[in-house]
């Protein structure tokens, strides 16, 4: 069972022993995966914060089903760098719990910004959902997903806390 009995997923900072399985995690779902000396370095930097979300009813790493990884260098300027969700835990709400923490610590008036593939279906949806708006285009700015694909555009999005 993913969820509390409050219907959230529990959500803590991560630790180093999370990371070789967030890095597995990350490997698997993204093309610019971080490795896991960056995580280890992410994990260390004073302003990034790494939240994992824990099932319920699991033991040792099987726990952690996704997290995220953001920088809080200013309150009002977040920047998402990377949410991920295991296969087989998706499309029950962690990503959308995740977020939520995040959006939490973004001080009236400020902006969470991230980049996110254009093909990321399942992710562009996510945000929208969460009321992020497109600003802006980056094209050709990410390497092809595949060999043989091209290069492709990133999506710059924003939530602006009101
Ligand atoms: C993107 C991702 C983090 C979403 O995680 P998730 O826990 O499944 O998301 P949620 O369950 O909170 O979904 C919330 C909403 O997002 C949208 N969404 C999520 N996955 C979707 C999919 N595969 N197709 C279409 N819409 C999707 C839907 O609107 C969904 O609401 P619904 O289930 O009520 O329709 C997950 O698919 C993932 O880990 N993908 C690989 C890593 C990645 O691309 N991360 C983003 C870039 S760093």
């Amino acid at each position: 069972m993913v969820f509390a009995e409050d219907g959230a997923p529990h959500l803590r900072l991560a630790t180093e022993d999370d990371l070789p399985s967030l890095a597995a995690m990350a490997e698997a779902a993204l093309p610019e995966a971080w490795p896991l000396p960056l995580m280890e370095e992410a994990l260390r930097l004073d302003h990034h914060r790494m939240v994992v979300a824990e099932a319920h009813g699991s033991v040792g790493s099987d726990r952690v089903v996704g997290y995220l990884l953001a920088s809080l260098v200013v309150p009002d300027a977040i920047e998402l760098l990377q949410v991920v969700v295991a296969p087989n835990c998706r499309r029950s709400g962690i990503a959308t719990a995740l977020m939520h923490w995040l959006g939490a610590r973004c001080l009236a008036g400020g902006r969470i910004l991230l980049e996110v593939r254009g093909s990321n279906r399942a992710a562009v949806r996510l945000y929208r959902r969460l009321g992020f708006r497109q600003l802006a285009t980056r094209h050709h700015y990410y390497r092809p997903a595949a060999p043989s694909t091209a290069r492709e555009d990133a999506l710059v999005m924003a939530f602006t806390r009101q």
